[in-house]
């Protein structure tokens, strides 16, 4: 079964093929972020526009790619949500009227559950059950994934996601959007050992996470160092390194609760280097492994889209023919209430 993929929930937009047999057959993604740049985060009524602009020849580009007539496809899967609700419905109209003039069957499938089984694309894959961290502009979330579509969400962000932290803290240092890789590299440039931001919610038990007293923290300290030329690097520096602790803590903490062994870490913030030296030191000291996926495929991306689709398809889902979406979608929703 060959399952095209289409996602326009945010600021990218991503097509590509999954072939059951032979994988991914075709990935294209256009990214939206120079359009968006100037206004310091993404303006969603241009994000719409965009995508009717570039989704269909994205497909086409992925169906040159690959070889494949269009009548080689066997079924339609687009982002249902989590999203922007204007972006979700391009992608959802397109794929829907693309699988109703093709006669195949479409799904739609949540954003955050296609990165969560976005590793599964790798030639590694891990293995069910294991636990993942999912970590991107939107959401921050310790999932424990005992199987296709069975979750339950152990950790969740009380207030900003850890990559709208990094976004926040980007403008605050005048760098662009989005703020994670520009944070990041002004960080190699600051020393480690000026200032110690703290590390939120760590001293106390539980899984959920907050950023926003460690985003006040960080323009406190900003403010009161206003003029010393060294001082952006260095806060950049502090900033990640007290991101990125909080969340290797709150890793460790939930894989001895839950004594599982893969930690599946996906989504933008997934990218950051920093992050993934720190888990991997952690896993070799705690006996565990950390999967990722590749780093194109841990930001937004078609790839991911199709390969969810393939599995809900090819285990014989079919949506049925209302064009929804659903802009705000919690994971734990995802079961018919009988099964929850
Ligand atoms: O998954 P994603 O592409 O889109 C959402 O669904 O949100 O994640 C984008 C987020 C942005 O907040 C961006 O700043 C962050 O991921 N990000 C990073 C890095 N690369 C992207 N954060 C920290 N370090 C990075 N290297
Ligand atoms: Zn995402």
């Amino acid at each position: 079964m060959r399952v095209l993929g289409v996602e326009t929930s945010c600021d990218e937009t991503g097509v590509a093929v999954y072939d059951g047999e032979a994988g991914l057959v075709g990935d294209a993604l256009y990214s939206q972020i120079a359009l968006h740049a100037k206004y310091g985060g993404v303006v969603p009524e241009l994000a719409s526009r965009d995508h009717i602009r570039k989704t269909l020849a994205l497909v086409r580009a992925v169906l040159e790619q690959s070889g494949l007539a269009r009548g080689a496809l066997n079924g339609v899967a687009y982002t249902a949500g989590p999203g922007l609700v204007g972006a979700l419905m391009v992608g959802a109209s397109i794929a829907r009227g693309l699988a109703w003039s093709l006669k195949v069957p479409a799904v739609g499938v949540h954003h955050m559950e296609a990165h969560l089984m976005s590793p599964r694309l790798e030639d590694d894959p891990p293995a069910f059950p294991f636990l993942a961290l999912l970590v991107s502009g939107g959401h921050t979330l310790l999932v424990d994934v005992q199987g296709l579509g069975r979750y339950e969400v152990l950790g969740n962000t009380l207030d900003d996601a850890a990559g709208e932290a990094f976004d926040k803290i980007a403008r605050l240092l005048g760098l662009p959007y989005p703020g994670g890789p520009a944070v990041a590299a002004l960080a190699e440039t600051g020393r480690p050992d000026r200032f110690r931001f703290p590390r939120p919610m760590t001293d106390r038990p539980g899984l959920d996470f907050s950023f926003s007293g460690l985003k006040t923290f960080t323009l406190n300290t900003f403010e009161a160092h206003k003029g010393d030329p060294e001082a952006p690097a260095d806060i950049a520096r502090a900033f990640e390194d007290a991101v990125v602790d909080t969340l290797a803590i709150k890793c460790r903490r939930a894989m001895r609760q839950t004594g599982r062994d893969a930690l599946v870490v996906a989504g933008g913030v997934g990218a950051n280097e920093r992050l993934r030296a720190q888990l991997k030191h952690m896993s070799g000291k705690e006996g565990w492994r950390v999967f990722y996926p590749q780093p194109e495929l841990c930001t937004d991306n078609g790839a991911m889209v199709a390969y969810l689709g393939w599995l809900r398809l090819s285990g014989g889902e079919r949506g049925d023919l209302d064009i929804t979406v659903r802009p705000r979608w919690p994971l734990g929703e995802l079961l018919p209430p009988a099964a929850r």
